[in-house]
């Protein structure tokens, strides 16, 4: 069945629209934590109720890995126990579940890239608390999308946690220190919402993976930033850039094998790159040596 998407889109409410993803979100009902906190069930339930939503887009979340680590409580608190909350209002109204979760759920041991039939087995507290928030989903709905994604990055890089944000503020250096023994999807958020609504609109149900094509190294993604904006700057390989590396397997990579692969992430972040930073002028995290 497909939808009428109009109706359906301006009935989706949206959880952590603040965000990064949410940013790119064209449509919908947009909650931040100040009106709809997903640990606050009272306040989950009066939004739900007053909204009566046809479909719930669930984006609110700790994330980073090495911040998780050392708030563990907080991380099971809006990952998990948000996700149940906004999973029984989604199953007391009926409506549709979208449920973004991440690459970290799998523990990056295999040496080719995982599918949407592979177990998830995280090895940090961020991957555990989205993998329990996917085991709610999938144990209290039936009209459910899980959509993993990798490495998301886009939108404003000052202040930002993703890796190109971190890099692109690096710019100013003498250098970019970058693992090369870490391999990772890369993922442009607006491709990666383009798809979603597509999935939402086809009316699938069950797991998906959307990531833009092949996998890379922090370095290959360092590498490519400079090299697209022509900055004189080194980049160097290193094992292990940020603590956080740490705690992640050495391939952490999903492959797409349920639905057309998106374009390649050299493309993807080269648009980012040109459109979205290039362009905006005075962009204070774009200071670097031509
Ligand atoms: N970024 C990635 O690489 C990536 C990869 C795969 C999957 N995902 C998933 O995609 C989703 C969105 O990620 P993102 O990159 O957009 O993250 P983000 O930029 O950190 O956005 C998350 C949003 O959730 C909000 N939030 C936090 N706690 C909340 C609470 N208790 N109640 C309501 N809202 C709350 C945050 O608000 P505050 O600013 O007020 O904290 C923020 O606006 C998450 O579920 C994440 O796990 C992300």
């Amino acid at each position: 069945m497909i939808f009428k998407n109009d109706d359906l889109f301006s009935r989706t409410l949206i959880t952590g629209s603040g965000g990064m993803i949410g940013s790119y979100v064209d449509f919908g009902i947009k909650t931040d934590r100040k009106i709809l906190d997903v640990t606050n069930l009272k306040q989950v339930f009066r939004v739900v109720h007053k909204y009566r939503p046809r479909a719930i887009l669930h984006l609110a979340a700790f994330i980073g890995v090495g911040q998780c680590e050392q708030n563990p409580e907080q991380a099971y608190m809006i990952n998990s126990i948000g996700a149940y909350h906004m999973a029984l209002a989604a199953k007391e109204i009926g409506a549709k579940f979208v449920y973004v979760s991440s690459s970290v759920v799998f523990d990056g041991k295999k040496d080719a890239s995982y599918t949407e039939e592979d177990a998830p087995n995280p090895q940090n507290v961020y991957g555990r608390s989205k993998h329990i928030g996917e085991l709610v989903v999938q144990g209290m709905l039936k009209d459910y999308l899980i959509i993993r994604s990798g490495r998301l990055y886009g939108g404003d890089p000052n202040g930002a946690k993703n890796l190109v944000a971190q890099f692109i503020r690096q710019l100013s250096q003498e250098e970019i220190k970058a693992a090369s023994d870490k391999m990772c999807n890369l993922t442009y958020a607006r491709d990666f919402v383009a798809e979603l609504k597509k999935l939402i609109t086809e009316n699938k149900k069950g797991i998906y993976h959307v990531v833009n094509k092949d996998a890379c190294s922090p370095y290959d993604i360092a590498k490519e930033i400079v090299e697209t904006i022509h900055a004189k700057i080194e980049v160097v390989p290193v094992t292990e850039a940020f603590a956080a590396d740490a705690l992640r397997g050495n391939f952490e990579v999903i492959g797409v094998k349920k639905l057309k692969s998106l374009r390649s992430w050299r493309k993807a972040l080269r648009e980012y790159l040109e459109v979205e930073i290039l362009m905006s002028k005075g962009n204070a995290a774009m200071q670097f040596k031509k």
